[in-house]
Parts: structure tokens; sequence; C-alpha cells
């Protein structure tokens, strides 16, 4: 989809999406305009007859075979960008089925307190990822939207350039969400790696793919214990991006388990069934370096994730396995099923070479995470405060919703092993904290952040704007995060 700033008169679209105040009900430019086009439709019937309480929405047909869709935007006053963008989303998905010939179009309004910029990147953005349906396997394919324009008389080119940045980001969020939906049985580690030298070879980035001979001289002996139950060949990528004056080097590492079936500690039925998705950390880090390597800022940006499956079999990594890291500090293995740390833990080593002025982790990590905050809050932590409040401001400006988690040095106690530096499980409480203080023994960065996605990175129910199942949690806050 390609969202198109443009004055009313060079709308192509016969779907309009018209938005309208429940307490200020008056023309503006392009309402005045559309009025005129539709015969008084908006003066007489729709100000007349519509309420325009938030979220609410009706469509009128007219004879010339135009459908206007207008939508409520509650109290003038009242309205915030986070109503805002759940409004726009239950438009889309309304006006969607009216869609003739590719497009839809949308008055841009203005508000005394957001920008218009904002308004209409918001709109491009959730409206892509409204327009996005994992349809592959599907004999009916859905009315998909190509040409969304955006209809104003202020064509400025601030509002055009925000527009073009949240087309890609809303791209880049639905790139993520089709690796996520796709089944374990095709996104293999090494599937997966395939697509990450595409997208090297389109964007014109390094990539290093490492198979599990190499894996092994490089020491990623805890990655490679929890694939060696699987018949599917482990494997690691690290790609870069690289800007013409980089300001920044930032290193981004996603968990990359193709399947978490738990390994020997296997998991019950129904904690298996959405365990394809384990790799949403890795197809995130996908996702971005495609929206950074599209926008070309000045930084360098290294995405780097393990693949494997975690898998019960005669070859399986067991509990009570000591497993040299890549680091060099010895694990216990207590748990089978707490195999995204020990994945991450050889990983963040590796990163340590790179010299990065900060790393950043996102993982489907804990279950925890999930009791704590629920799905459809991200939890966040880490060992610098300034980079976790930098993380949360601009989290609160995309809408995605993140929780700070905390992390106490004297958390290592409940991971104390007599036979080894540390087990990887501890203690039933504070499961997420405890899995986040697991993984600072692997890092020497001293900006280090860890978000933990397992609550919002597939969910089975929509939440405002956010799509269910695959999400793309994240995905648009780490963009503007390295975009800053
Ligand atoms: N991949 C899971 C975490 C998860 C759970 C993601 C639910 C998405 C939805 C992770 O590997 C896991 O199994 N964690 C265990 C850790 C435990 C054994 C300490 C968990 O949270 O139960
Ligand atoms: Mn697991
Ligand atoms: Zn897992």
């Amino acid at each position: 989809m390609k969202s198109n700033l443009i004055r009313p008169d060079e709308m192509t679209a016969k779907t309009i999406i018209v938005p309208v105040f429940e307490d200020l009900k008056e023309l503006s430019e392009v309402k005045n305009i559309l009025d005129e086009k539709f015969s008084g439709l908006i003066e007489n019937n729709i100000f007349k007859n519509f309420e325009g309480k938030l979220n609410e929405t009706l469509t009128y047909q007219q004879a010339s075979g135009e459908i206007i869709l207008a939508l409520g935007l509650g109290k003038y006053d009242e309205l915030t960008l986070d109503k805002y963008r759940c409004a726009i989303s239950k438009a889309f998905l309304a006006a969607e089925k009216f869609v003739k010939e590719g497009s839809l179009a949308l008055e841009l309004i203005s508000h005394k307190e957001i920008a218009k910029n904002c308004l209409a990147a918001s709109a491009a953005l959730i409206s892509a990822v409204c327009n996005y349906k994992f349809d592959k396997y599907l004999k009916e394919k859905g009315n998909k939207v190509q040409n969304f324009e955006v209809l104003t008389y202020d064509v400025d080119n601030s509002i055009k350039e925000s527009l073009k940045i949240a087309d890609i980001m809303g791209e880049a969020t639905n790139f993520t969400r089709g690796l996520v939906f796709e089944s374990a049985e095709v996104m293999t580690p090494t599937y997966v790696c395939e697509i990450a030298k595409k997208l090297a070879d389109e964007k014109g980035l390094e990539i290093s793919i490492f198979n599990k001979d190499e894996l092994k001289k490089m020491g990623f002996n805890a990655f490679l214990a929890v694939g060696q139950g699987s018949a599917k060949e482990p494997k690691f990528f690290h790609l870069v991006y690289k800007g013409k004056n980089p300001k920044k080097k930032i290193a981004l590492i996603g968990k990359g388990i193709t399947f978490d079936s738990g390994g020997l500690d296997i998991k019950p039925a129904s904690s298996m069934l959405t365990m394809k998705t384990d790799m949403t950390g890795c197809a995130t880090v996908l996702g971005v370096m495609k929206a950074i390597a599209e926008i070309k800022p000045d930084i360098e940006l290294h995405c780097m994730s393990a693949l494997c499956e975690n898998m019960p079999s005669g070859s399986s990594y067991k509990v009570g396995d000591v497993l040299t890291s890549k680091s060099g500090k010895t694990i216990e293995v207590d748990n089978t099923d707490a195999e995204g740390r020990l994945t991450l833990a050889d990983v963040l080593t590796y990163s340590d070479d790179i010299n990065a002025d900060e790393v950043i982790d996102i993982a489907t990590l804990t279950g925890a995470v999930i009791v704590a905050l629920g799905d459809n809050i991200t939890g966040i932590m880490g060992n610098n405060q300034e980079q976790i409040d930098k993380f949360k401001e601009v989290a609160s400006k995309t809408g995605e919703r993140v929780w700070q988690l905390p992390i106490y040095d004297d958390m290592m106690e409940g991971l104390k092993s007599n036979i080894a530096d540390m087990k990887n499980t501890g203690p039933r409480f504070a499961g997420s904290s405890v899995a986040g203080r697991f993984l600072q023994n692997f890092t020497k960065s001293e900006k280090w952040l860890h978000i933990d996605i397992a609550g919002t990175a597939y969910t089975d129910k929509v939440h405002g704007e956010i799509p269910k199942g695959a999400t793309g949690a994240m995905v648009k806050t780490l963009i503007q995060y390295i975009l800053r």
C-alpha cells in the first residue's frame, strides 16, 4: 500500500473516510469540496443524522457508486493520538470491503493538540497494518488497498516525508508479521537465513551467515546445545547496515527459536500451540533492518539472530548438562524450556566484539511477562536507566505500551549452581526479571536493553489498532528509537 498526500480535487478513490467530531460539525475545506461533489450529503445528512461518537462508523452509498464512510472521533477536546489511531483502524476495517480498484481516501483532519504530519503518518501506518492479511494459504484473498489517498489542502513536503516514512514502517511491520505467521516447517533456520540474505542483496547490506561447524569453532556452545535435538541445522546471521557518516552504532539481537516444543522438558499441548512464533525477535530485527536500510540514516546498525529449533529427541540436550557458553561462563541446564536465554547469551557475547554504543535484544522470552503485564504491554529492562527512559519516551509516541521490570544484582542468588557458574532457571517468581538478570551476565555493554515480547508478539484478540495474530509489536518503536 502506498500513501499519497493529495488535494481533494485530485482524488481517484471511490471510497472515502470522512472523520466527524461529535461536537464540532463544521465544513472544513476538504469537507466543503466533498459536500459539493456529493450534493450536500455532509452538511444535510451526516452532520444531522450521524452522532460522531468515538469509533462509530456509518456508510453512505451514493447513486454514483461512491461510498462515504463517516467516522466518529468523539469530542474535539478529548481526541488523543491513541484514540485517533484506534478510530482509523475501525474505519479502515469497515471501509475495506467497499474498496474499488484498490483505492481508499481519508480526509486529513486538523487538531490543535496534534500535528498534521503526526495525524497523517499515524493514519498511513495503521492503515497499512490493517491492510495486511496472511492469506498465503487461503483460497479467498482479501480486498487490498494499493493506493491510500490522504486528502488535504496542506500538501506540504514535511507531511509528504512523514507519509513516506510511515509507509516504510508499515511495510516493515507487515514483513515481520508475515515471517511470524508462517509455519515452523517452512520458517526453518536455513530459510530465515535465506530471507536475511535476500534482504541484504536487495538493500546492499553486509551479511555473514554461519553454519553449525563454524559456530562450534566460534564457541556458540550454549546455543548449539539448544539446537542439537532438532533435525534442522542451526544457523546464525549477522547483518550490517552502514550509513554514510555513522554517528552511532547499535547492535540489535532477536531471539530466533523457529519452534519451541520445550525440548525434553516438553510443553503441554496448549502451550505449544503458538510456538512457531518463538522467532518473533528475529523477525522483528529483520523488519527493523529493512526499514532502516530504506530510510538510510547516518548510523551503523548490526542485526543478528541465532536460529534453531528446541526439540525433544535422542540427541537433545538434557537437564543436568553443563554448557560452556561462548563467554567461558558455564551454565547448568535446569530446564530445557528456558532455551531462549541460552541462545541469546552466546549472541550477546558475540556482540561484544562489535563495540556498539548500545545493545538491544528482543525476545519472546518468558511466560512470566504475560502473567505480569498481559498481552498488550511489552516488558523492558536493562542496565542503563537513561536508555530505558528514552525507549519509554519513544514508545509513548508510537503508541506501543511498554513497562519497565526491575533487575537486581542479587537475583543471581536464585541462579546458583553447585557445579557450574550458574543455572539457566531459578525460582518460580519474577521469572522475567530473573531471565533478564541471567542475560546481563553475557554482555559487556553498559547500555543494554532487553525487551520481552512473549505477551505482545502474538495475540488472540484485537487491542485498539493492534491486530490479532502476529502483531509486529515493537517494530515501529524500535525504528523510531534508532532514528531519533
Ligand atoms: N518461548 C517461551 C516463552 C513464551 C511463553 C513465549 C508463552 C510466548 C508465549 C520460553 O522459551 C519459555 O518456554 N520460557 C519458560 C521459562 C521457564 C522454563 C523458566 C516459561 O516462561 O515458562
Ligand atoms: Mn521455551
Ligand atoms: Zn522459547
